[in-house]
């Protein structure tokens, strides 16, 4: 109806192939035909997108000359569905010059885009809310970026039914990444001990951490606390995958505007550098870490690092796992919150470092390599790091 109400005539539909008959994109499907809205079904969204296939969504949209988008799944098609939205608008003379500096031009988006419909199927990445669409620049060996506030979804539809059938590792590496974000935008570097842009076009879509995001952060970590187990444990608890859905949604209000900082940059690398680890409970066909999974594994040793710079932070998203802060001291701050973390990803059957994923300590070179032109976020660090002490964190990180 919502297309329908904004005159859509013809609509591309993107997911991935292992959605592509599920009841949420059957839903679409049937709605579209109900209201006689033409569209096509694009099912090839690669899970963890990649330049690639990226590309052949791109193809697609050119081809099929829509006017809206639907996506229906988690942060891979939700991403696809910026980029194809993106890049058929406005061709770019070369595919980099949209991608984040200094690995591509960073241009913004010059205007508009068209509509897009998010609806997430997992609790996660809050991509429905998000200015930013994630991919594997496959000849780089780490993940990058497109981020600009004009590719956020014009809606998105956060229904607990849709992730219903969300197996519970899914469900754990994705409730992860909600709590990443909540935790490191709430102490990502705040907003005015940033630069200023030159002019608002330039403005960032990661602004640093301020008034409004914190309310966001500090609401979803709350609530990951208290339904992240419950919905990892039982897909029928209705209340915690409602409740969860809700804190991906919020922690991505908080994040997208705020951004987030190590884990996330330190993730991109062991995400895109992985060699043969397949992940229990994804039905994938190609080696991955998912993307909550690298990220949370680095998080405890960046927050260790991290807690100098702001204490009280890190000891208030402690406290909001559970931890006993009456009594911690400042310099208690980052091995709390750390032993917090560790003891969530041991309940919730998280490997217990980068080595269990296939990483030794012959990787810290190139992690390190491919963790460094991630400026979008690892700007944001609280606490300014060196390149040895970003080798430190990838040690930290190998066994917990
Ligand atoms: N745009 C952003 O702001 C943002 C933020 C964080 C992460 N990301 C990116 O998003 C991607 C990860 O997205 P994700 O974690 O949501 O997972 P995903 O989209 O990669 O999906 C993971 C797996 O779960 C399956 N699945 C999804 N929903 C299901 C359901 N309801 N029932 C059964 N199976 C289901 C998928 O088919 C897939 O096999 C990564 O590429 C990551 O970098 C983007
Ligand atoms: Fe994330």
């Amino acid at each position: 109806m919502d297309l329908a109400d904004w005159g859509a005539k013809k609509v591309m539909v993107v997911t991935d192939p292992l959605l592509s008959k599920s009841a949420p994109v059957q839903a679409v499907l049937e709605s579209l035909e109900r209201e006689k809205i033409r569209f096509a079904l694009f099912d090839r969204v690669h899970v963890e997108p990649t330049d690639a296939s990226f590309k052949e969504a791109i193809a697609f949209a050119r081809e099929g000359g829509f006017d809206a988008f639907v996506a229906v799944g988690g942060g891979s098609s939700m991403d696809t569905a910026k980029a194809a939205n993106l890049y058929s608008t406005y061709p770019p003379a070369d595919f980099f010059d949209y991608v984040n500096a200094p690995v591509g031009k960073g241009l913004p988006v010059p205007g508009s885009l068209k509509p897009l419909i998010a609806v997430p199927t997992t609790a996660g990445t809050g991509s429905e809310t998000t200015g930013v669409a994630i991919f594997d620049l496959v000849e780089l060996k780490a993940k990058t970026g497109i981020a600009h506030r004009r590719l956020k979804p014009t809606l998105g539809i956060i229904d607990p039914d849709n992730t219903r059938t969300l197996p519970p590792a899914v469900a754990a590496c994705t409730g992860l990444d909600v709590l990443s974000h909540a935790i490191e935008s709430y102490t990502t570097l705040p907003f005015d001990q940033r630069p200023h842009p030159a002019r608002p076009l330039l403005r960032p879509s990661y602004q640093g951490a301020n008034p409004i995001s914190d309310v966001w952060a500090l609401q979803a970590l709350h609530m990951v606390a208290r339904f992240l187990p419950r919905a990892v444990a039982d897909q029928g608890d209705e209340e915690a995958r409602s409740q969860m859905l809700l804190a991906a949604a919020f922690a991505g209000m908080g994040f997208g505007n705020a951004g987030v900082h190590l884990p996330h940059g330190m993730s991109y690398p062991v995400a895109g550098m992985v060699r043969r680890f397949m992940p229990p409970g994804y039905q994938v066909d190609h080696p991955m870490v998912p993307h909550g999974m690298a990220v949370i594994l680095n998080s405890p040793a960046v927050f260790r690092f991290t807690a100098p710079a702001c204490p009280g932070r890190h000891l208030e998203a402690a406290a909001a796992l559970g931890a006993d802060t009456s009594r911690a001291r400042e310099a208690d701050a980052g091995p709390i919150l750390a032993d917090r973390l560790i003891a969530l990803m041991q309940q919730l059957g998280m490997p217990s470092g980068l080595r269990a994923v296939g990483y030794g300590s012959e990787d810290i070179p190139a992690l390190v390599q491919g963790t460094l032109p991630q400026h979008r976020v690892t700007k944001l660090s609280p606490r300014p790091f060196s390149e040895a002490e970003l080798a430190g964190l990838f040690a930290d990180a190998m066994v917990y």
